[in-house]
């Protein structure tokens, strides 16, 4: 695999934005920030470039790709937006909402962000720094998030570089992500149903609220990346728990306290925005063992305990 020998670091000022740009018109690999996770951007049209990313994350090729748009017209360009699309992207664009959409034939995007599919997931991210990104390359971006395949996603910088540091070309280091949870994800149908496919911030009922009642689950994996274990630390995790075993690392939230906490008040926000950063803390301790406190099932705890189930699931 080819090696960069250094990652730049940028500021998220507008020498950080341009440079980043540059580097991404050319066909290089950039970590930007979004209000959910750091995505690893590239062209979307371009075959190389796309096919560095696969590269540097060690990502399966049967896994697509999200493609990142500054506006609305530019998603137009590359899938069939219907009446529930454009209504979906006025109101939670821009926004942590992922649309999977019929793909148009004359769609610019390299065959590897689709993998084949005949839709194609699109967002619009609303992190000013990767917006004022997106406007200065003037070309969607196809987006996974910024960490090798199987680690824990990252909400920092910092995060970016444990599992991709001379891997790619740079990374603009603008704080810890404000979400902390990827997308949600919801296909929507020819014949006018949709299902969710990935929860996230933008829950189940909200959505049923402005579309209906969702399809009954058809049984198939579509979002192929949701079929791996994902987001695993690299050892063991015991969910619901209330204190700490011998060997633990416990993540408390609420009235558990463990050695770090996802929010000591309960806010459900703030677990969201702490889960990763408190992921990658496990990680790093020398405790051979993970212990997570309960989640309530509960608004964006959804997401949570969606994300903390697969963090738990055995290797495989
Ligand atoms: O918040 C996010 O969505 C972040 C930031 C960077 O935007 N991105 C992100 O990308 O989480 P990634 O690659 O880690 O997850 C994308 C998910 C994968 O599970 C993939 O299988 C699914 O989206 N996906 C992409 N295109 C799809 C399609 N056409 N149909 C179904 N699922 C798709
Ligand atoms: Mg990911």
């Amino acid at each position: 695999m080819d090696r960069k020998s250094v990652t730049e670091i940028l500021s998220p000022d507008a020498k950080g934005i341009a440079r980043a740009a540059k580097i991404l018109r050319e066909g290089g690999l950039v970590a930007v920030p979004t209000e959910t996770v750091y995505g690893l951007a590239a062209r979307a049209d371009s075959d190389g470039a796309v096919a560095r990313i696969y590269d540097a994350k060690g990502r399966p090729g049967f896994n697509p790709l999200i493609v990142h748009v500054a506006e609305l017209g530019e998603a137009g360009a590359l899938v069939e937006l219907d009446p529930r699309a454009r209504a979906l992207a006025e109101r939670f664009w821009p926004g942590p909402l992922t649309l999977v959409l019929p793909r148009r034939a004359d769609a610019a995007v390299a065959s590897a962000v689709h993998a084949g599919l005949p839709t194609l997931a699109v967002r619009c991210p609303a992190h000013p720094v990767t917006r004022a990104v997106l406007a200065q390359v003037g070309m969607p971006l196809a987006a996974p998030s910024a960490n090798a395949s199987e680690t824990v996603s990252p909400t920092s910088a910092e995060h970016v570089l444990a599992t991709l540091d001379g891997r790619i070309d740079a990374v603009i280091d603008a704080g810890p992500a404000e979400q902390g949870l990827e997308s949600t994800i919801i296909a929507l149908r020819q014949g006018g149903g949709w299902s969710l496919l990935r929860e996230g911030p933008v829950t189940r009922d909200t959505l049923r609220a402005v579309l209906g009642e969702e399809e009954a689950a058809s049984g198939e994996i579509e979002a192929p990346g949701q079929l791996a274990r994902h987001y695993a630390p690299g050892k063991p995790v015991r969910l619901g728990a209330s204190n700490a075993q011998a060997g633990e690392f416990l993540i408390g939230f609420g009235a558990v306290v463990g050695d770090v906490t996802l929010s000591p008040s309960g806010d459900l926000q703030e677990a969201a925005r702490n889960l990763y950063a408190c992921l990658h803390l496990a990680k790093a301790s020398p405790k051979p063992r993970v212990a997570v406190a309960p989640v309530p099932e509960d608004g964006v705890g959804r997401a949570i305990n969606d994300r903390l189930r697969r963090a738990a699931a055995p290797a495989t």
